[in-house]
């Protein structure tokens, strides 16, 4: 008993550490909304399926060409949280008639 409480307590250490909270994920919504949408759509992120170090990667290569990250750790979380490689891959999406508009 005497070692189950700080057992406890570093697995909840570990938890805090691991997972963003809510707040910080809010900001990486917004920081994903300014950044990032103006030389393509939110789809050709939110398809990808992606490891946090992928998700670094690939923020980096998106500032490579210009893109300013002011928030970068709070986008990085929000990427991983939502799209990162342990979620189920989306279907693509279809031009149904090879148009390419819905
Ligand atoms: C300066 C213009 C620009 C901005 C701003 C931008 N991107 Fe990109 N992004 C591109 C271009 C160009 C491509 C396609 C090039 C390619 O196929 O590698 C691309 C492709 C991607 C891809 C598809 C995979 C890949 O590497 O091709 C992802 C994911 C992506 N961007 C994420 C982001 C994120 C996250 C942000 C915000 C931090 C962002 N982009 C902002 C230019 C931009």
């Amino acid at each position: 008993m005497r070692k189950l409480v700080p057992m406890i307590l570093a697995a909840l250490l570990a938890a805090a550490l691991w997972s963003a909270d809510q707040a910080t994920l809010d900001r990486g919504k917004k920081e994903e909304q300014q950044s990032c949408t103006p030389c393509h759509s939110l789809r050709l992120i939110h398809s990808q399926r992606l490891s946090r170090a992928t998700w670094g990667k690939e923020i980096d290569k998106m500032a490579g060409w210009g893109t300013v990250v002011p928030d970068r750790d709070a986008l990085l979380e929000y990427l991983v949280a939502n799209y990162g490689d342990d979620k189920p891959v989306p279907p693509p999406a279809m031009s149904e008639d090879g148009t390419g508009k819905k």
